[in-house]
């Protein structure tokens, strides 16, 4: 499998395994994220070539439209986004990502997966991402959590991986 060009946001922590997995299946992926320390770490654990790391935080909306539009710049065509973003921090950062590489990106096609947390309303989510452009195949991940009958635990982060990875590799039939 090779998911081509991929940019991560929120790829430094619970989906620290993801991004080493979708690194690992990719021409490029750069992850972003505000804590160099955590940055390092990512590169350092996985350490393959085509894993870059790039500080920023995506609630400076121009800063990350002038990320973007630097990256796409060098590397063309951005192939898939992968964004655990807080949307109550960062309410722009979303619809900014999506029209910015849809514009760029063109006719051509890309993929853009959202994480969200299990509070989350995705009927929402999904009505909300309904005038989505034509290029890009939008897909959620929802993060639930485990019943064991008399306590629940959050997933740990090998099942969100696991979660993540499925929903990458899912096509329709
Ligand atoms: N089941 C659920 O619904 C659910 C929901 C939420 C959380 N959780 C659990 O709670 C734990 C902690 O959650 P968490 O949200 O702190 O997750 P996390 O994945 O540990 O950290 C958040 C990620 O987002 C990045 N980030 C946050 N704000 C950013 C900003 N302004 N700009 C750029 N990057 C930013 C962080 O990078 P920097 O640190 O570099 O900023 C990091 O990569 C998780 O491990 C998970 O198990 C579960």
């Amino acid at each position: 499998m090779n998911l081509g060009n991929v940019l991560i946001f929120g790829g430094t922590g619970m989906l620290s395994m993801a991004s080493g997995w979708i690194a690992e299946n990719s021409n490029l992926t750069i992850a972003f994220g505000r804590n160099e320390n955590r940055l390092q770490q990512l590169q350092r654990k996985f350490g393959v070539q085509n894993l870059k790391v790039q500080k920023l935080d995506y609630t400076d909306t121009k800063v990350l439209e002038n990320t973007i539009k630097t990256i796409t710049k060098k590397y063309s065509k951005i192939d898939l986004v992968v964004a655990w973003i807080h949307e109550n921090t960062a309410p722009k950062a979303i619809p900014t990502i999506r029209k910015l590489i849809s514009e760029i990106n063109f006719n051509q096609k890309w993929s853009l997966l959202l994480i969200k947390g299990s509070s989350s309303d995705i009927s929402r989510i999904i009505e909300s991402e309904k005038n989505i452009s034509d290029n890009c195949k939008l897909k959620v991940v929802q993060l639930g959590f485990i019943y064991t009958g008399t306590t629940s635990r959050w997933l740990t982060h090998e099942e969100i991986t696991d979660g993540v990875i499925q929903a990458i590799t899912y096509e329709k039939s």
